[in-house]
């Protein structure tokens, strides 16, 4: 090889290595002997004071004030944009991590409510990207499923994991699909809103008809069975399927849920930036109302319907 071609190269050359090292690494922890094995243990002042470093680690490196402008009417979007989102996703990325990493059993519901939101953002980001691009072309939906999947699909190989065990990767894939479809299909009609609400239906349709009715989705997935299907070893008698129904069908309707938000994102932005132009007082009353609401609703939420967050907290404390 030419001196000139490795330097023309040299950053996919690099990042191959990197790539190739971490597969390395992995094997070696994983399927030998060699670093030897050790438990879990979770301590919570360990698990808040790692996450509290690495918040002011990143606020004094890489805090940057972006101006992301609105693809619907050209201002300065108030909140939502992409670098927002991204980041929210980021930090509960880290989240998940440290939640595995740790088996911080006490953290299940939050971690739980947390999927939900990246979910959510799953059907946000991506109905607000076709629907103001329109870019439907195979090219960048193949690159999408790349980047999901990729890493994913070299640990599997590399490992000899099964697909189901790195659950999160097929379900986001499952409803990036989704969305991808549920726009793409007639995707000349888009604008019209009476065909929106009728794509909007079709998706709990869907949902329904597959994830509701008892023995439809076992049939609706069997062909792909040999890349969703897992058998648990401490239970071997449960259907092949049955670890893909329940991941995928825990948040199965958020992210239709974030569909419909992100349409109807601009009129809320709309309202933001008149509450923006509101004379001071009005402005903070109306803004502490909103706060007030959402936080009756939390506290509703995780005193009756599943302890979300905080109950978590407050059982072990
Ligand atoms: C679509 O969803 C996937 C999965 O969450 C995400 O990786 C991707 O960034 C989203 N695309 C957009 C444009 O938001």
């Amino acid at each position: 090889m030419e001196d000139s071609f490795l330097l023309e190269h040299r950053t996919t050359l690099r990042a191959m290595a990197e790539f190739g090292a971490i597969l390395v690494y992995f094997y070696i922890c994983d399927r030998t002997d060699l670093l030897g094995e050790s438990t879990k243990k979770y301590n919570r002042d360990l698990f808040l004071f790692l996450y509290a470093l690495l918040i002011i680690v990143s606020a004094m490196t890489s805090l940057t004030k972006h101006s992301d402008k609105s693809a619907f009417s050209g201002k300065t979007m108030q909140y939502l944009s992409r670098h927002q989102t991204e980041e929210w996703k980021g930090w509960m990325q880290v989240l998940f991590l440290m939640y595995h990493y740790f088996a911080a059993a006490e953290i299940y519901n939050a971690i739980r409510v947390f999927i939900a939101a990246y979910v959510w953002m799953t059907g946000f980001g991506n109905f607000s990207y076709y629907y103001i691009r329109k870019d439907f072309s195979l090219a960048r939906f193949a690159q999408m499923m790349w980047r999901l999947n990729f890493f994913v699909a070299f640990c599997c190989i590399v490992l000899n994991n099964d697909y189901m065990l790195y659950y999160i990767c097929p379900m986001h894939t499952l409803f990036t699909v989704m969305v991808y479809g549920a726009l793409g299909i007639f995707n000349k009609y888009n604008e019209i809103p009476s065909v929106m609400a009728v794509k909007i239906l079709a998706c709990f349709l869907v949902v329904i008809f597959i994830w509701e009715i008892p023995g439809v989705f076992e049939i609706f997935w069997s062909p792909l069975a040999i890349l969703l299907g897992y058998t648990d070893p401490a239970k071997p008698d449960l259907h092949r399927l049955h670890e893909w129904h329940f991941r995928s069908g825990l948040d199965r309707y958020v992210w239709i849920i974030g569909m419909m938000y992100a349409y109807y994102h601009p009129n809320v932005e709309k309202w933001m930036e008149k509450l923006e132009e509101c004379e001071t007082k009005r402005k903070f009353s109306i803004k502490a109302s909103v706060v007030a609401i959402a936080l009756f609703v939390r506290i509703l939420v995780s005193t009756f319907a599943c302890g979300i967050v905080l109950s978590s907290f407050e059982v072990t404390v």
